[in-house]
């Protein structure tokens, strides 16, 4: 019942093929893939040509984070290059409403995610489209820091505003073994893990511990 998210963002840039496939076997349930424009982060990191470079090396859901402002001219793009989730910024679109329904008119998952300081009111009228909302627990951007515990109020009032919609509450930054318990007991049910996952000798292990943390506080 817990989805764990390795952010390809923390790997080895030079081997992203066989890192992707190193997760996928280590237990991901999702390729998280950080797509960052140094415009609505203050970094750059991947286009659609490497989400269609990635393709062919997991069967697993490429779960894609647009950092990036404007989104919808690359949403088209980034559809056909293989993704399967894309989640926009709620602070990055004017028209948010018609953002989600062009990714879904595109024949993929609809994600929201939502800044540290953006409220989590901010969904109420766009549950109907979407799919996944992501809570971001660090200014996004970077990996490897740390968690903003405020981000826990976020994810138990969205938790309420979802009810019973199929809709997946995700988090992301600075999730590790020691807090994914907090995280799921407050509501997340995704955990986006970049250092914690890539900083361990064993993916495997790092995956399993994300895992077992999470699970022991939802059951
Ligand atoms: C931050 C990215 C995250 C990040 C997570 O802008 O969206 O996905 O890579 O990395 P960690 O888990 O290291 O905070
Ligand atoms: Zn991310």
């Amino acid at each position: 019942m817990i989805k764990i998210a390795p952010s390809i963002l923390s790997a080895d840039f030079a081997r992203l093929g066989e890192e992707t496939r190193a997760i996928d076997e280590a237990g991901a349930d999702y390729i998280h893939i950080d797509v960052m424009d140094g415009h609505f982060v203050p970094n750059i990191t991947i286009g659609p040509a490497v989400v269609r470079a990635l393709r062919p090396h997991t069967r697993k859901v490429l779960d894609v984070h647009l950092m990036i402002d404007p989104v919808d001219p690359y949403l088209e793009a980034f559809a056909t290059a293989g993704s399967d989730i894309i989640t926009v910024h709620a602070e990055a679109g004017y028209h948010l409403d018609r953002t989600l329904q062009v990714i879904r008119g595109l024949g993929k998952k609809a994600g929201l995610s939502l800044n540290p300081a953006t409220p989590p009111e901010a969904v109420t009228y766009l549950l109907d489209r979407l799919d996944l909302i992501l809570v971001m627990s660090v200014n996004p951007g970077f990996g490897g820091q740390k968690f903003i515990p405020a981000q826990l109020d976020k994810l138990r009032r969205l938790r309420t505003l979802i009810g019973d919609r199929p809709i997946e509450l995700q988090v992301d930054g600075g999730v590790t073994a020691d807090n994914a318990g907090t995280i799921a007991a407050a509501g997340a049910r995704v955990l986006v893990a970049g250092n914690a996952v890539f900083s361990a000798s064993s993916y495997a292990s790092a995956i399993a511990s994300l895992r077992a943390a999470a699970e022991a506080a939802t059951s």
